[in-house]
């Protein structure tokens, strides 16, 4: 069967993107990386992935001022262009219009470095530690117009230790995100996800649950 044409939107150093592409060079996986496009010319993840011999694309979001929905409308021409089937939002750091969001829908996908509903928006890691929380980690969500929510596909939990730092708490669920994104889209390629009443489910059941996918200590 013909593979999933993925388009992984990045902005800076690409670790994500990069888990993504080693996921899709196993034979069996559904989904293969077709485009890589960065609203930064010189985001680090472009070096790598040209070295992977994937097309990369640069939209830089200073050239269309003000205007999001021109901004948006060239990124789409682009995706359209190398006849993408899924887009993969991996520390994209713009706001997209609602017209994009709806382009896309059930067909965009991103990863937020914390465990939705809670902490959205920046300095996740942050504000888990001065909240004193226990667990913390990763959602793999369908994009929606209002940022960092939409139905979770998948999440993956860890530990807060009492000694945490930001830097340790963010590489400890950095592990985590390069888990699950490739299993989250892994599982949306094979046409397994379905949204009923704004939730996912996989293969017809709930997603289960973050800490089944805490990782052993
Ligand atoms: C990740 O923590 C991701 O969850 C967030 O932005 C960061 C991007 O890191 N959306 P990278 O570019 O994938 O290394």
């Amino acid at each position: 069967m013909a593979k999933t044409r993925v388009a992984v939107l990045i902005s800076g150093r690409g670790s994500n993107m990069a888990a993504l592409i080693e996921a899709t060079k196993a034979p069996d996986y559904p989904a293969e990386i077709v485009l890589v496009l960065s609203n930064i010319a010189d985001a680090g993840g472009l070096d790598t992935a040209r070295r992977e011999g994937i097309d990369t694309a640069v939209v830089d979001h200073k050239a269309f001022g003000k205007d999001r929905a021109a901004f948006d409308r060239a990124m789409h021409e682009l995706l359209v262009a190398h006849k993408i089937d899924l887009v993969c939002l991996a520390g994209f750091m713009r706001l997209l219009t609602p017209e994009f969001v709806g382009l896309w829908s059930e067909r965009m996908l991103n990863i937020h470095p914390a465990l939705l509903p809670s902490f959205k928006g920046l300095d996740t890691h942050k504000r888990a530690l001065e909240a004193h929380a226990k667990v913390h980690g990763a959602t793999v969500h369908f994009v929606v117009p209002e940022m960092d929510a939409g139905p979770t596909i998948m999440q993956g939990a860890v530990a807060v230790r009492d000694d945490d730092s930001e830097s340790a708490l963010a590489a400890r669920v950095l592990t985590v995100e390069h888990r699950i994104y490739p299993e989250a889209l892994r599982l949306v390629a094979e046409g397994r996800v379905t949204v009923v009443d704004g939730r996912c489910l996989i293969d017809g059941k709930p997603v289960p649950d973050a800490g089944t996918l805490m990782p052993p200590a």
